[in-house]
């Protein structure tokens, strides 16, 4: 089905003649609303929509029951990402196509291949998590994505099983892409405008950001929203007036400028890894750990990061490889190291009506190392994350980066630690000496996630991972594995 988009002329300012409504399409039709800034996707879907399929289970990303799929441009290609809608506002649709389970079955009707082969495979008992599962999976068919157990890592069933899913999700796999997906490209806005309502504001680019975060310095920033959805959804805290701020073409690039790669504070997590994928295999890795495949596709860097929590993923990586930050006020913009930036408990150096623009990674000498701990491999917040850099030259350690997350108020550097390594020959008995000093920079706490002891353990047997795996194992003995 081909449709026209309402084409609203380019505004020169903020609130010059901007438009108040958002467009989208919902399985090819085309929808404009006003919509008050913290109703959620699913919410919509359900209630005003009347499209039940998608299912409301934890209502905070948890369990996939609400994953649909969102398609928007990416330049010239389209992209397609399975999100979870319950926490996702309306307003983050604005130019995007959404297919729900409604939308995806055949043009006459009949089941398309996912859901033909959930069907031959019994792959559905009760049924309530399985129009989630085919909304990640035919995402994932669409993306001719053969990682199954990572596309359905963030859909939980708890009476089927995941073998009978995974067979259904390979049976699949190679076949014909459904007849609607070729219509998708026309149900996406070639160009997206501004939209400037009195309690939330879409920008189309950097500058209309900063001169309305200026004039409005209380706002609240939505990038993905895969935490400011839980204060909306769970916490009733009143978000508005909200800027949207993930659709701005520049903020999502990564890029190489000066000698360092420039990555926009939108870029999601899922485009994060994939460029962490060609320079730091071992971040992808950790960024495998993060969330789930809807988490990813919505999460960003700069939400990361600016969200200041103590066991966020990417800091830690991040100041180990000696990222700095691009922080932007009205015209004039700063730049400081990572580590700097996470101040206290819940404080971060960024003033009023300023925001998170690029975050910096320059080049390094040496190697890099990720560690996750968390209870569950999958869809788990870290307990303790460890991200080390080294380079030693003929033997001796003249540059190292250890930092951790879980293990203090703030993501942190180890500098006594890191002291204690610097100049010594890089072998067993420096690393012990590390591993002893980093009692020195930490006293982890206690909580629902592991004790301060375990934390002290893991940190310390992090750092004794990271030297084996550089070094050659069988110098090192009364190895103690790091449980995934
Ligand atoms: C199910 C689930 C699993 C998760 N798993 C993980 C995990 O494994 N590891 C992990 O680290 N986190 C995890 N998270 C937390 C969350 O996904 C991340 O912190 C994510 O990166 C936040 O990014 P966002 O774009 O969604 O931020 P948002 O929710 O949009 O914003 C978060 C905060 O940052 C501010 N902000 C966002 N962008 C900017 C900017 N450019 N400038 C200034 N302020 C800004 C917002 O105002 C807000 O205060 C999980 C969350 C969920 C729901
Ligand atoms: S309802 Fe559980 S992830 Fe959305
Ligand atoms: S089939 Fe019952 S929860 Fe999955």
């Amino acid at each position: 089905m081909r449709w026209e988009w309402i084409t609203i002329p380019k505004s020169d300012g903020i609130g010059d003649a901007m438009a108040e409504h958002i467009e989208f399409s919902i399985n090819g039709t085309p929808v404009r609303t006003k919509p008050d800034p913290s109703t959620t996707l699913l919410d919509y879907l359900r209630i005003e929509q009347g499209l039940t399929g998608t299912k409301e289970g934890c209502n905070e990303g948890d369990c996939g029951a609400c994953t649909v799929m969102v398609s928007e441009r990416h330049g010239q290609k389209i992209g397609h990402s399975a999100v979870n809608a319950c926490i996702l506002f309306l307003p983050q649709l604005h130019g995007k196509s959404i297919r729900t389970v409604e939308g995806v079955s055949c043009t006459n009707g009949s089941p398309n291949c996912v859901q033909q082969a959930m069907v031959d495979l019994h792959a559905s008992q009760c049924g309530f998590c399985t129009p989630g599962f085919v909304m990640s999976l035919v995402s994932g068919h669409l993306n001719r994505s053969h990682s199954h157990n990572d596309v359905i890592a963030g859909n939980l069933c708890r009476c089927t099983g995941y073998a009978p899913i995974v067979r259904a999700a390979e049976a699949a796999f190679d076949q014909e892409l459904p007849a609607w997906s070729k219509d998708i490209a026309d149900e996406i806005a070639t160009e997206r405008y501004s939209v400037a309502s009195h309690d939330f504001f879409i920008p189309g680019n950097v500058e209309e950001l900063a001169t309305w975060l200026t004039a409005n310095p209380d706002a609240t920033i939505v990038a993905g929203a895969t935490d400011v959805g839980l204060w909306a959804t769970k916490q009733l805290r009143e978000i508005r007036p909200t800027c949207f701020i993930a659709g701005i073409p520049e903020l999502g690039r990564i890029q190489r400028q000066n000698g360092r790669w420039l990555v926009g504070a939108c870029a999601t997590l899922s485009k994060f890894r994939r460029f962490a994928g060609s320079y730091f295999p071992s971040l992808s890795e950790l960024i495998r750990r993060f969330g789930s495949v809807q988490v990813r596709n919505s999460a960003t860097v700069g939400g990361n990061i600016a969200n200041g929590s103590p066991i966020g993923d990417l800091p830690p990586a991040l100041i180990a490889l000696g990222a700095q930050l691009v922080l932007q006020r009205g015209n004039v913009t700063r730049t400081i190291p990572i580590g700097e930036f996470f101040i206290d408990y819940g404080k971060q150096d960024l003033l009023p009506g300023e925001f998170l623009r690029a975050i910096e990674i320059p080049d390094h000498k040496g190697t890099f190392g990720c560690y996750k701990l968390s209870k569950r491999f999958d869809q788990d917040i870290s307990a303790v994350c460890g991200c080390f850099r080294i380079w030693a030259e003929d033997g001796v350690v003249r540059e190292v980066r250890l930092a951790f997350g879980g293990m203090a108020a703030t993501p942190k550097q180890a500098k006594e630690a890191e002291k204690s390594l610097i100049g010594q020959p890089w072998n067993e008995a420096a690393v012990r000496c590390a591993m002893d000093k980093l009692s020195e920079d930490f006293s982890p706490i206690s909580d629902m996630r592991a004790s301060a002891d375990y934390r002290m353990e893991t940190a310390q047997n992090m750092l004794l991972r990271f030297f084996v795996e550089q070094t050659a194992p069988e110098e090192v003995t009364n190895v103690l594995e790091v449980q995934p």
